[in-house]
């Protein structure tokens, strides 16, 4: 016997108690056990009177409860939806390059793509290795471009046991010279120290990248070359570079390079790097027979890089360690 108000009744109180919609379908019209499926198969077997009268009947009663549940689902599926836009994400902090190692890959990679070496040496140095051997002569004026930290010791006037906090990397060249024979190509990267304030562009704590490139028929215009190349591949090739002559104890002839393009300081000209052939001195303390070899070097602050590709406006900010500004890059 079919009984509608039994069906219908007994929907409406799993409807108001219900925990899934998937089963509520299944219990109702599920194809096999289904209790409206099971009603139509009945109707079926009935005499024509009562199926004309329990037919529509039933009929409606589908109807009803299939919109309920279509209903139901829709309401689940728009609140699994409702995500709450204002929570704050739960980021996910993955490792990245500090900016000057970056730079300072990214200057490596250069500079290995040319056939440079990389090379080291210790930021604790000797006043002769960081000053006499490149030819800055003990109270050669020369020494105050450079404001030093001496480091204390015992009271000595040899070159070779006082020691300084290095004030460049180009000791490294002497240091690379008493241990290797010409022909190479090699950079130094490396942290120096000079005594003086601090300002937006000023540090004591310094990166640099020195660059020594020493064989028997190495001249200026391939150290012009290198450098231009260099810089067009860091900053790109719409930068314009030129030579200006100027001093350092260690070259002759000296150089500065300079560069100027319309995304750097107005287009005005920008001192880059220093640079120069090897000065004859140099190779003698080195240990080098003099009018032997030839070669060029050059030497620059690492931290203009980075200041000025990324317009960041003081150089300061590259020491802090405040993610917030270092996770930019
Ligand atoms: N050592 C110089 C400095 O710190 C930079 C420099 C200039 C290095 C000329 C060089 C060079 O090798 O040839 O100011």
């Amino acid at each position: 016997m079919i009984n509608i108000d039994q069906i219908k009744q007994s929907f409406e109180q799993d409807i108001k108690a219900i925990t899934d919609v998937e089963s509520l379908k299944v219990k109702y019209l599920g194809r096999k056990q289904g209790l409206l499926t099971l009603a139509f198969k009945e109707l079926v077997n009935l005499d024509q009177a009562q199926r004309q009268k329990l037919g529509p009947l039933l009929n409606s009663l589908k109807k009803e409860i299939e919109n309920a549940i279509l209903n139901l689902e829709k309401q689940s599926a728009s609140s699994s939806e409702k995500a709450d836009l204002t929570v704050p994400p739960i980021s996910e902090m993955t490792g990245m390059l500090h900016p000057l190692s970056k730079t300072q890959k990214d200057l490596e990679d250069i500079f290995l793509s040319l056939g440079f070496t990389v090379e080291n040496g210790p930021e604790i140095e000797s006043d002769y290795n960081n000053f006499v051997a490149l030819n800055f002569p003990d109270d050669h004026p020369a020494r105050d471009m450079q404001d030093t930290f001496y480091i204390k010791g015992p009271e000595t006037k040899d070159p070779h046991k006082k020691l300084v906090m290095r004030t460049h990397t180009s000791p490294v060249q002497v240091r690379f010279m008493k241990t290797h024979k010409p022909p190479f190509a090699i950079i130094v990267p490396g942290t120096v120290y000079r005594n003086e304030a601090t300002d937006v562009t000023h540090e004591y704590t310094l990166t640099q990248l020195e660059g020594l490139v020493v064989g028997e028929d190495v001249n200026f215009a391939n150290m012009v070359w290198t450098l231009d190349y260099v810089l067009k591949k860091y900053f790109g090739s719409d930068i314009k570079t030129k030579i200006l002559p100027t001093y350092f104890p260690f070259v002759e002839p000296g150089a500065e390079l300079a560069m100027s393009s319309p995304r750097f300081k107005d287009g005005k000209w920008v001192e880059m790097l220093g640079c120069g052939m090897v000065h004859q001195n140099v190779f003698k303390h080195a240990g080098y027979q003099t009018g032997k070899y030839q070669g060029f070097a050059f030497g620059f602050g690492t931290m203009r890089f980075p200041l000025m590709k990324h317009g960041i406006p003081d150089i300061r900010l590259l020491h802090e360690n405040n993610l917030q500004f270092l996770s930019q890059f």
